[in-house]
């Protein structure tokens, strides 16, 4: 097979039905904070079992308003994965927060609870706890929450699961954002991730004061139940709205909610083609050096991502030739401590996100891709053992 165009790591799947319906809503009467938003929201909480959900223009921003919801402000430290996308840890900083992170174990790909539980230890001793801990659902593998929750009573800390990539995950029966293990938790719907909306977010809750603070902070820090008004001297109006904090402009528009209703109704064939293009890989390249994720067989990935671990001292090469080749692989992630806004020296104890990092590969994994292009990729990959074989 001759390929004549490039196969991305990632990219959206766009239906006819996704299109016909997002027609519809730019000739309906609202274009945004109508009635998709909160059909959206309502969805997604169904979808996920869990009481309430609070969508907003990015996972970015819904960490921001996550963090906000908890009252992380100056002086709180957080900590979260290494490896992860810069906004799992940026969203502290919005707030003035200490970042520290965490080093991650080379199966699961996901933050080390064993080293998580010896940090707790130590920085109990120096008071030094982080007020919330941020795990992140890396390529949409499940962490152990359970053992994280555990240790989020003893150590008295706050969850919220970073879950961008991981919608339509599992661990056993539950959900990923249901929060049966978490304060609350963000989905992404950025166009490479498991639905999209363009750009847009979500968090979730089972609290209901945290729901109406996200509420707030989504929406300038305004309140509109007049139960809650506090200025007593202005004849309130029905159209009377008070704001009692700082937010933002957050939300999302009814053109973006609409597509997330639309794509929402494909998730469960998304997952299970993106379980079988992880499957496929795992089988075919069974015999090369190539490490995949390792999921719990109890959980449920999404696979927003498959990555796979391979020699460092070929890796960069193996990029390259994939690349020549028209797979256009990609790595995720640099730890976040690399960057230059967030390095110290004390972050390369992080071993072995460092050891992921100089050996981590994401080959190609999208709802469209087609058998021909899969058997392709696995035959160049292939290829690539067998020239550079010894
Ligand atoms: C783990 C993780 N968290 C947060 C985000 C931010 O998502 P968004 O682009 O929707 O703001 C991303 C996006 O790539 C991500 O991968």
């Amino acid at each position: 097979m001759i390929l004549n165009k490039n196969l991305p790591y990632s990219k959206q799947s766009i239906s006819s039905g996704d299109i016909g319906a997002v027609k519809k809503v730019l000739k309906s009467n609202y274009l945004t904070s109508g009635p998709q938003v909160k059909n959206f929201e309502k969805n997604i909480s169904s979808s996920v079992n869990v009481k309430y959900a609070v969508s907003t223009n990015s996972a970015t921003s819904a960490l921001h308003i996550a963090c906000m919801s908890l009252g992380l402000k100056k002086n709180d430290i957080i900590w979260t994965s290494s490896i992860s996308f810069v906004a799992s840890a940026n969203c502290a900083k919005y707030c003035g927060a200490t970042v520290d992170f965490l080093d991650i174990e080379l199966n699961t790909f996901n933050l080390d609870i064993q080293k998580l539980e010896k940090k707790l230890e130590i920085s109990k001793k120096k008071k030094k706890l982080p007020k919330i801990l941020i795990p992140v659902h890396l390529g949409g593998n499940p962490c152990d929450m359970e053992k994280i929750y555990i240790l989020s009573k003893k150590y008295k800390f706050k969850i919220i699961e970073d879950a961008s990539h991981a919608l339509g995950a599992k661990i056993k029966n539950n959900k990923i954002g249901s929060c049966k293990y978490s304060d609350l938790a963000v989905f992404s719907f950025h166009p490479v991730k498991m639905i999209t909306t363009a750009e847009g977010g979500i968090v979730t809750t089972n609290n209901k004061i945290i729901f109406e603070k996200l509420k707030m902070f989504r929406e300038h820090g305004i309140v509109r139940d007049k139960n809650k008004f506090k200025n007593k001297k202005i004849k309130t109006l029905e159209t009377h709205y008070e704001q009692h904090e700082l937010g933002y402009n957050y939300r999302l528009s009814e053109v973006h909610a609409t597509l997330g209703i639309s794509q929402l109704k494909r998730l469960n064939k998304f997952i299970k083609k993106r379980n079988q293009i992880n499957n496929f890989y795992k089988k075919e390249l069974s015999n090369f050096p190539m490490k995949f994720q390792n999921i719990s067989k109890n959980n449920l990935s999404s696979v927003h991502l498959v990555i796979a671990l391979i020699s460092k001292k070929i890796r960069n090469n193996f990029f390259n030739y994939l690349r020549r080749n028209k797979i256009i692989v990609n790595i995720h992630y640099i730890p976040i401590f690399y960057h230059p806004f967030y390095y110290k020296k004390k972050f390369l104890t992080n071993k072995s996100a460092i050891e992921y990092y100089e050996s981590a590969i994401s080959l190609p994994a999208f709802n469209d891709l087609k058998k021909n292009e899969l058997k392709y990729i696995v035959k160049i990959i292939k290829s690539y053992f067998l020239k550079n074989a010894n």
